[in-house]
C-alpha cells in the first residue's frame, strides 16, 4: 500500500500532533483492532510485561505509572491480579482514548491523567514501578521519555517497556513484513475508517531503534541497567530497566 505523507512519522512538535490526532480519531475502534490485528496475542504480551514488572503484592502503598496508557489494557492486566493492592496512574495525552476506556476502569484502583509522557506532572521518585506498552515508539523524543520515566521512579524502581520489533529470522521477517505492510493497513483502514493510521503503524516500527540500541538508550537515560528479550519470534520485545537503590545496598 502506498504511504501517504500523513502516514510517515513526523518529527518534533509535528510528531506530537500527528500521534495525538491518530489516537484521538481511532479511539472508538482501538481495542477491537488491537485484538483482531494481533490475533489476540497482544493480551499475552501484556501479561508477560506485567510479570516482568515484579510488583510487590499486598502493599497498598505501591504506586505504578502506566504511561501512554490508552484504553487501560496494561493497567487492568496489573490491577486485576490477585494480591495487587496499590494504585495505578494511567496517563495519556489523547483524551478520547482515556474516555473510551473509562467503563473498563470504573471499579478499579486506576487513576486516569491526561498528560504528555515527555512532561509528566509528577514529582521525582513518585512511583515504585513504571510501564509502557506500544507507547515509546510514538514519542517525539524517545530518550526524553526514558529520562522522564527514570525521573519519576524512586531509587530501586523498575521500568518495563513493551514494543514492536522486526523479527530477526529472515523467513519470519519476510512473512511478517508482508502482513504488516500489506494486510494490516488494509484491515485497519476498513475497520477504523481512518485513511492512514494503520499505515503509520508499520512505518513507525520501521524507523524505530532495534532492541540493543533501545537498551543502550535506557542505560544512558538515568537507568542503572537494562535487559531485553524477544516475544513471539521477535514481533515484539520487552525491555526492563532499573534504578539501583544505594540505601538498600547498605
Ligand atoms: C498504541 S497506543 C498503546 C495504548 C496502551 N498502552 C495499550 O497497550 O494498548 C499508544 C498510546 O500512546 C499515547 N501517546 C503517544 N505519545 C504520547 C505522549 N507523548 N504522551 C502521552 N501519551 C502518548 C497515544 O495517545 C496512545 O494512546
Amino acid at each position: 500500500m502506498a504511504t501517504t505523507p500523513d502516514a510517515r512519522p513526523h518529527k518534533g512538535e509535528d510528531r506530537k500532533r500527528q500521534v495525538q490526532t491518530i489516537f484521538s480519531e481511532i479511539a472508538p475502534r482501538y481495542d477491537l483492532l488491537n485484538h483482531v490485528l494481533s490475533l489476540n496475542i497482544d493480551r499475552r504480551w501484556r501479561r508477560k510485561a506485567v510479570d516482568r514488572l515484579e510488583v510487590p503484592v499486598g502493599d497498598p502503598e505501591v504506586r505504578v505509572l502506566d504511561a501512554c496508557a490508552g484504553t487501560y489494557d496494561l493497567a487492568l492486566e496489573l490491577t486485576d491480579r490477585a494480591g495487587f493492592e496499590g494504585r495505578v496512574v494511567a496517563s495519556d495525552f489523547a483524551r478520547p482514548m482515556l474516555v473510551e476506556g473509562k467503563e473498563k476502569v470504573r471499579r478499579s484502583p486506576i487513576w486516569p491523567v491526561c498528560g504528555d509522557s515527555l512532561r509528566l506532572p509528577f514529582a521525582d521518585g513518585t512511583f515504585d514501578r513504571a510501564m509502557v506498552a506500544f507507547g515509546v515508539r510514538n514519542l517525539a523524543d524517545v530518550q526524553g521519555g526514558f529520562q522522564e520515566f527514570a525521573r519519576v521512579l524512586r531509587p530501586g524502581g523498575r521500568l518495563v517497556v513493551l514494543e514492536f520489533t522486526t523479527p530477526p529470522n529472515p523467513v519470519t521477517r519476510r512473512l511478517y513484513l508482508f502482513y504488516f505492510h500489506r494486510i494490516l493497513p488494509l484491515i485497519g483502514r476498513v475497520v477504523s475508517g481512518h485513511p492512514w493510521a494503520y499505515t503509520y503503524l508499520p512505518e513507525s516500527v520501521r524507523e524505530f531503534p532495534g532492541p540493543d540500541e533501545l537498551a543502550g538508550l535506557l542505560e544512558s537515560s538515568g537507568f542503572d541497567g537494562a535487559e531485553w528479550s524477544y516475544l513471539t519470534a521477535g514481533i515484539a520485545a520487552i525491555h526492563i530497566a532499573w534504578k539501583s537503590d544505594p540505601a538498600a545496598q547498605g
